[in-house]
């Protein structure tokens, strides 16, 4: 139930749900929508009530569907419109809303729309993406974002143009300056709305709003910089508020949340301020592009940045950004970032403990929680050792380059892959012990986890003392006591102690006190005697409470005397 007058999606607890990995119902490998219709039970047991589902629209498949060549039509691997709309019908029946992956800022080039507008330079389609004609030269300089140095523009020979790709060849970038195009999307959205879709997660938007005069770019960007040659142009304020205006007035309480890890940091709270008609919410990427890499170059894992100050900073200044006028997000994985508990916690000897930590964290923060698919069991990172396993073509194609000019450049970034590559947390879930990790009878698109054995959802639901269990009761938890755990105050303590992440979440009735050690080893926390303790409520390690030391990635959430 929504507390009165407040958004759905402010209460929500997103489950981020992978398709391609989920549950292949029909042998091929790769899952699909029948297998998410089999699942749903599994999904309401553990509590959550709205997806978020990466994108399932027909695609070649070249990103895994962020290459879009029917923006209203199922992709074949993930079955048939029909399979959707039965999936649609039971996940109503079970409560759980669905956030689409809208890919807007580019299609398939396999898309009937650029095949058009590459046939000739006088097409109906030709002003849906951006040409740049041969005869002006070599188009201004702009770098694909999954191939390093690499051009963002690539020549076709049909018309003698180039036409503009910031992600890879074969998904060239939509022109939102043309209305034509836009209409087309309100009319798609429209389209799932009617279906029964409740929101959509707007993939890469800043990119949609192109400074088309193409400023010449600096050879380096300060903080910030960068996207101000990508995109972010002020035109993007004019294009979300008209999506709003042409799509919410029939759907008013349609989600929108933005892909805004690039955006400005000054400007985000303009695109989510609740009087500004624009995104509901946005999510940002500054905890997983920092923890644990390099300083110097953002490229590399090393693990040399693992500084918690810093990390709880960028809890603490998100949350104060959209606590009056926005509304934040919360994740530690999602399909873009290694898996949370190989990232933030610890995969050996403290996963359990490390992981239920980590959901302590995503729980209690005054946000929309996503919890990725798999954590909830704490899947790890596979780290694949030779290229020839991976799937992602971002890490491929990167690779690749780097060989054509530097084989110990390309080992050492083969070497931060095994951390940081997208493909640690698509591989498939493990659901039990059998052939496959229960995923598939076929051969499994990507390979599954060795510890399929050993980590498991059948394993983990009947284990009371599981990741997963532990899940389900926060969430239960959260769901009881929305006024503090949803909207209530977000108070950092010990701001400086670089061990322990320490929170009160409170109104003016109720107070909770949030200790998460972020250690492996025992820490101290006699700070919390100036705190006058009722009860514990929750703590990862059972019985284990001593006021002045916490165990190893221990988490509690303490309910205090007001
Ligand atoms: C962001 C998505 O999350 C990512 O998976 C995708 O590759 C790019 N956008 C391009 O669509
Ligand atoms: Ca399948």
């Amino acid at each position: 139930m929504t507390s009165k007058n407040e958004a759905w999606w402010k209460e929500a607890i997103v489950y981020q749900l992978y398709p391609r990995s989920f549950k292949d119902s029909n042998g091929d490998g790769i899952g699909d929508l029948k297998g998410v219709t089999e699942k749903i039970s599994y999904l309401q047991n553990l509590g959550i009530n709205a997806i978020w589902m990466n994108p399932i629209c027909e695609s070649p498949n070249d990103d895994n569907g962020y290459d879009i060549s029917n923006y209203k039509g199922i992709m074949k691997e993930m079955g048939t419109m029909q399979d959707f709309d039965e999936m649609m019908l039971a996940l109503r029946k079970a409560n759980i809303n669905l956030v689409m992956d809208l890919v807007l800022n580019h299609s398939s080039d396999e898309h009937e729309w650029f095949k058009q507008a590459k046939s000739s330079r006088t097409n109906k389609y030709r002003n849906y993406y951006h040409w740049w004609p041969a005869e002006k030269g070599t188009p201004p300089k702009r770098f694909s974002l999954f191939d390093e140095n690499s051009n963002a523009w690539q020549f076709d020979i049909t018309t003698n143009s180039y036409y503009l790709h910031y992600f890879g060849k074969k998904q060239p970038d939509l022109n939102w300056e043309n209305p034509e195009l836009r209409k087309e999307f309100y009319d798609i959205m429209k389209f799932w709305l009617n279906k029964g879709v409740a929101g959509f997660r707007l993939d890469a938007y800043p990119f949609m709003a192109k400074d088309t005069s193409w400023p010449v770019m600096p050879t380096s960007f300060t903080n910030g910089d960068f996207i101000k040659y990508y995109g972010s142009n002020s035109n993007l304020h004019q294009y979300l508020n008209e999506m709003n205006k042409e799509v919410l007035k029939d759907f008013p309480n349609c989600y929108l949340v933005g892909e805004g890890g690039v955006v400005d940091f000054n400007e985000i709270i303009n695109f989510v301020h609740k009087d500004r008609n624009e995104l509901s919410s946005s999510y940002h990427s500054d905890h997983v592009d920092s923890w644990g890499r390099n300083k110097d170059d953002n490229s590399k894992y090393d693990g040399s940045n693992k500084d918690l100050i810093s990390l709880k900073n960028i809890f603490n200044k998100w949350d104060t950004l959209m606590k009056n006028d926005g509304w934040n997000t919360a994740y530690f994985t999602n399909h873009d970032h290694s898996r949370a508990v190989s990232r933030f916690g610890n995969d050996e000897t403290y996963r359990v403990e490390s992981a239920k930590m980590l959901m302590t964290c995503l729980l209690t923060q005054r946000a929309t929680p996503y919890i990725y698919n798999g954590d909830e069991i704490g899947m790890t990172n596979i780290r694949f050792n030779s290229i020839n396993d991976y799937n992602d073509l971002a890490t491929k194609n990167w690779y690749n380059q780097l060989l054509a000019v530097d084989k110990t450049k390309a080992e050492a970034y083969i070497q931060s892959q095994k951390e940081l590559s997208r493909d640690n947390s698509r591989t498939p879930m493990q659901w039990n012990t059998q052939l496959n990790a229960g995923f598939t009878n076929g051969k499994p698109w990507l390979k599954i986890n060795n510890n399929y054995t050993s980590i498991n959802t059948e394993g983990d639901i009947k284990n009371n003392h599981s990741i997963f269990n532990f899940t389900r009761e926060l969430i239960q938890l959260r769901n009881s006591i929305k006024d503090v755990l949803v909207y209530g105050d977000f108070q950092m303590i010990e701001e400086n102690n670089k061990d322990v992440f320490a929170y009160i979440r409170s109104t003016n009735s109720k107070k909770m006190l949030v200790l998460l050690n972020f250690k492996k080893e025992l820490v101290d926390c006699s700070f919390i005697k100036k705190f006058k303790l009722n009860k514990v409520i929750v703590n990862n390690y059972n019985n284990t409470f001593d006021s002045k030391k916490l165990q190893p990635y221990q988490s509690l959430i303490i309910e205090l005397a007001y």
